[in-house]
């Protein structure tokens, strides 16, 4: 097999092509695109003499390949669709300019140090995947974002993101995770965020909302995991939470609403493997449907409630849950 020798570039391409006996080549423009986004980036270590589409990693240390590579889709000529730059100490910013590479699906820059907010410009791509967890990123999710109607997976937990979330993300129709906690974000959630049915992943906590935790939550039926930990969102849970009957994971806590709830009705909700309702003002008495749970395996967490009266005894067969946190006081019926 014959590859393009990469003259100008830096870069090291991987290209998982089924015996394509032609050459394979990138052509100029998305060499100049990566070229222009490792800078950007600040990606130091390039190496110029490496060809492409060959596994040696022109990115930097071939050990680090896993988190450090690119990955092509070669027919006839070759085209970048996904950039892997986990954990490489990047302390430049995001870049604005992607137009150089359409076929791009798949960014992935977790774990380093860049800084700057994210560009609007991303709103023109066809990305399925933004992955920048755990950066040092600043400002708002621009609302051109709402764009990406081929979006699958947005993740931006643990920076510095703030502002409101754009009503605009409401017409991400494709999206099942959308993972936002740990930042500084403000205000409500967008009532559009009513369409947002494919939803499977939805994490929010430790941040700054306000306002209640809204009933629109009720329209993601297709839900497995909801984080809503000291989110700043206030009670009381919605009833319509009965409907997400999918629900494997289910973590609340830290509303504040002085008004005392009684225990959301999860009777429907038998996959759950992980509940953590802690400092809900929920009272009243422990739903003994609970006990019946079988595949509540990993933690029920309902600590810092005001429930009374005895633990039913159905809850005896929860005796292989590793965790079980219950509020002082209540004893075993
Ligand atoms: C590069 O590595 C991947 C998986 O490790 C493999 O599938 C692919 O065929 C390799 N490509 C080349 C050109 O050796
Ligand atoms: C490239 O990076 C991605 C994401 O980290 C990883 O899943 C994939 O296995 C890596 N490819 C190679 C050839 O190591
Ligand atoms: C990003 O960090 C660098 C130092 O690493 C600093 O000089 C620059 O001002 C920062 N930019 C922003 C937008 O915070
Ligand atoms: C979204 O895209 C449409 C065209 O498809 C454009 O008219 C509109 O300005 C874009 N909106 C944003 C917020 O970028
Ligand atoms: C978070 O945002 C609030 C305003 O909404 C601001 O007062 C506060 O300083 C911000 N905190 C951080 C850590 O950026
Ligand atoms: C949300 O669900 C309600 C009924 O539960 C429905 O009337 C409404 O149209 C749904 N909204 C969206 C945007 O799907
Ligand atoms: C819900 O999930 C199922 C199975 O994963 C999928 O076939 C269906 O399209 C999803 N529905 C929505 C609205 O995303
Ligand atoms: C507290 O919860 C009650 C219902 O449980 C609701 O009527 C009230 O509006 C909530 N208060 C605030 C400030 O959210």
């Amino acid at each position: 097999m014959l590859f393009f020798r990469l003259l100008v570039a830096s870069v090291t391409i991987f290209c998982f092509t089924s015996l394509v006996l032609e050459a394979a080549e990138l052509p100029n423009d998305e060499v100049e695109g990566l070229r222009e986004i490792g800078k950007t980036l600040g990606k130091k270590d390039w190496n110029i003499n490496v060809d492409s589409c060959s596994n040696k990693s022109g990115w930097g240390k071939p050990e680090s390949i896993q988190d450090n590579n690119i990955t092509c889709d070669c027919g006839t000529i070759c085209h970048v669709t996904f950039i892997s730059l986990k954990s490489q100490n990047l302390q430049g910013m995001l870049p604005t300019d992607l137009s150089k590479l359409p076929y791009l699906k798949n960014i992935d820059l977790t774990r380093n140090y860049l800084n700057g907010t994210i560009p609007s410009t991303w709103g023109s791509t066809q990305l399925e995947v933004i992955s920048l967890l755990g950066n040092r990123l600043t400002g708002p999710i621009p609302k051109e974002l709402g764009n990406i109607s081929t979006l699958i997976e947005f993740v931006v937990e643990s920076n510095q993101l703030s502002g409101e979330l754009p009503q605009e993300l409401g017409n991400l129709n494709n999206i099942r995770r959308m993972l936002l906690s740990s930042n500084n974000f403000s205000g409500q959630l967008p009532e559009t965020f009513a369409s947002l049915t494919t939803l499977d992943d939805f994490r929010i906590g430790d941040n700054q909302f306000t306002g209640q935790i809204p009933s629109l939550i009720q329209n993601w039926t297709n839900i497995t995991r909801l984080v809503i930990q000291a989110s700043g969102l206030s009670g009381p849970i919605p009833t319509g939470i009965s409907l997400l009957t999918k629900m494997i994971d289910l973590r609340i806590s830290d509303l504040s609403n002085g008004t005392e709830i009684s225990f959301p009705p999860l009777n429907d909700l038998k996959n759950l493997k992980i509940l953590i309702l802690r400092s809900c003002n929920i009272g009243g008495q422990l739903p003994p449907y609970l006990g019946q749970f079988t595949k509540l395996s990993s933690t029920l967490d309902l600590s810092f409630n005001k429930l009374t009266g005895p633990i039913p005894s159905s809850f005896s067969s929860l005796s292989k849950t590793d965790f079980i946190y219950f509020n002082w006081g209540m004893m075993p019926e």
